[in-house]
């Protein structure tokens, strides 16, 4: 992972280069990192931003031999590795919030973005996007993020090196995914259970269609989360955004 990379000062969005990369054949590994993107792209059709030179911005390729719907495994798997990564880059524990927003007293640190192209039964590629918030300061964020986003300098209190941060978390992503590749999801998932803030909790979901609230079971093989809601029915939850209920 990450032996070949396309550098951009600017670009886009790196899902769109990466997209691109993967459809004229680039191998499984390649990853394409931006110092800044004009158009970066959001869970939930929503817009990223990014501020040159304050954060990182970057897409792994991967082609694994998996079914399609296997695909949220991975996105579990990166939100573990850019956890471990962030440590052992600069020391700072993060939790992560389900699906895959790792957060730092709650305010968001890092986003996560998987998309693939795949047949019905067999993958072709898929695009991970990771968005870190490093050097950002308070007035780098928009005013609707604000207090909402973080960075790894507010938690700091300094800046750091984005290039040491990159690679730490490259390093955790192949060591996983290997393990992934050779053993399954059965080792990973009590590394994504340690960190998550979202299971074991009472939260709201709120999905395409309506608002849920209940108790976060755990998630199962494939990365669902099971939340019981108050008449003890128990929900499977595919894509949502979690609000955790202060209790
Ligand atoms: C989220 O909504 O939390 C996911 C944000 C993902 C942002 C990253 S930055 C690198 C890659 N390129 C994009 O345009 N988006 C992802």
């Amino acid at each position: 992972i990450g032996h070949e990379i396309t550098y951009f000062d600017e670009t886009d969005s790196t899902q769109y280069t990466a997209h691109k990369l993967a459809q004229e054949g680039a191998k499984e590994g390649h990853v394409v990192i931006a110092n800044e993107q004009t158009k970066g792209k959001g869970r939930l059709g929503r817009q990223w931003f990014s501020r040159k030179g304050t954060s990182v911005s970057m897409s792994l390729i991967l082609r694994p031999e998996l079914p399609p719907q296997k695909t949220p495994q991975l996105t579990l798997l990166t939100a573990v590795s850019v956890v471990r990564g962030l440590k052992k880059a600069t020391g700072i524990d993060c939790d992560i919030k389900w699906p895959n927003d790792i957060l730092i007293n709650g305010k968001k640190l890092v986003g996560i973005l998987t998309e693939m192209q795949a047949d019905p039964d067999r993958v072709n590629s898929i695009i991970i996007g990771i968005g870190m918030n490093i050097n950002q300061h308070h007035d780098d964020f928009t005013p609707e993020i604000r207090e909402l986003a973080t960075s790894v300098a507010l938690v700091k209190g300094k800046n750091v090196d984005r290039a040491k941060i990159i690679a730490a978390v490259l390093n955790e992503f192949e060591q996983l995914y290997d393990l992934y590749i050779e053993r399954g999801f059965d080792l990973i998932r009590p590394l994504w259970e340690a960190h998550s803030v979202s299971v074991g909790t009472f939260i709201y979901a709120r999905t395409m269609r309506e608002v849920i609230y209940g108790f976060a079971k755990g998630i199962t093989e494939d990365g669902v989360l099971l939340l019981e809601d108050e008449k003890g029915k128990v929900h499977e939850i595919y894509s949502a955004d979690i609000e955790i209920a202060s209790q």
